[in-house]
């Protein structure tokens, strides 16, 4: 039985084709570092859904750690954000993939970039879930893309709206 949605709004991706989604980009991860030992970074907490989804269709060997940053929206218009929790381990000399699961105008990626690149990875490249059909920071264009939206408000698949609906098994849009 699907699980009750609160009357939220449309499903814009459903389960089937996040699964397709994941199927394909791990693929794709796994041949683009066949003979790398991967270090993935997940952006607390959108981004634990699909980690956990996509860690599991890798075929390669991989690492894990967490961030956790407090929204600029909350903090500041200007890109600085707030780190909340850091990476546990140092990511100097590693190939580095920085997952997140949703991209809107890029700057929270952006601003991680910029932060994670003074530490020295041996590479260091984004994948996100879902990436925003609309304008994005200069310097923020995501290698691993799951599925482009439209400009509108998702949640589900880890999305939340005031920390609500994460636990949905696909992508709706807010009423
Ligand atoms: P950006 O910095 O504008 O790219 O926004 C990225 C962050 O905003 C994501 O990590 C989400 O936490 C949040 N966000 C942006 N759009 C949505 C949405 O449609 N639903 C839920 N969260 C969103
Ligand atoms: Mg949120």
């Amino acid at each position: 039985m699907p699980p009750p949605t609160d009357g939220l709004g449309e499903v814009l991706v459903d389960q089937a084709t996040i699964r397709a989604d994941v199927a394909r980009l791990a693929a794709e991860i796994s041949t683009d570092y066949a003979d790398k030992q991967l270090h993935l970074i997940g952006v607390l907490t959108g981004s634990a859904v699909f980690l956990a989804d996509l860690v599991r269709a890798l075929t390669i060997p991989v690492t894990v750690d967490f961030i956790s940053i407090v929204p600029y929206g909350q903090v500041t218009a200007s890109g600085v954000v707030r780190i909340r929790k850091d990476l546990d381990e140092p990511i100097e000399g590693k190939d580095v993939l920085v997952v997140e699961g949703i991209c809107a105008s890029g700057l929270t990626l952006s601003y991680l970039l910029r932060n994670f690149k003074t530490r020295n990875p041996a590479s260091l490249r984004v994948c996100t879930f879902l990436a925003k059909q609309r304008e994005r920071e200069a310097d923020m264009r995501p290698d691993y893309v799951g599925r482009e939206i439209p400009d509108v408000f998702v949640v589900g698949y880890g999305l939340d709206w005031e920390e609500r609906y994460r636990n949905l098994p696909h992508i709706e849009r807010l009423k």
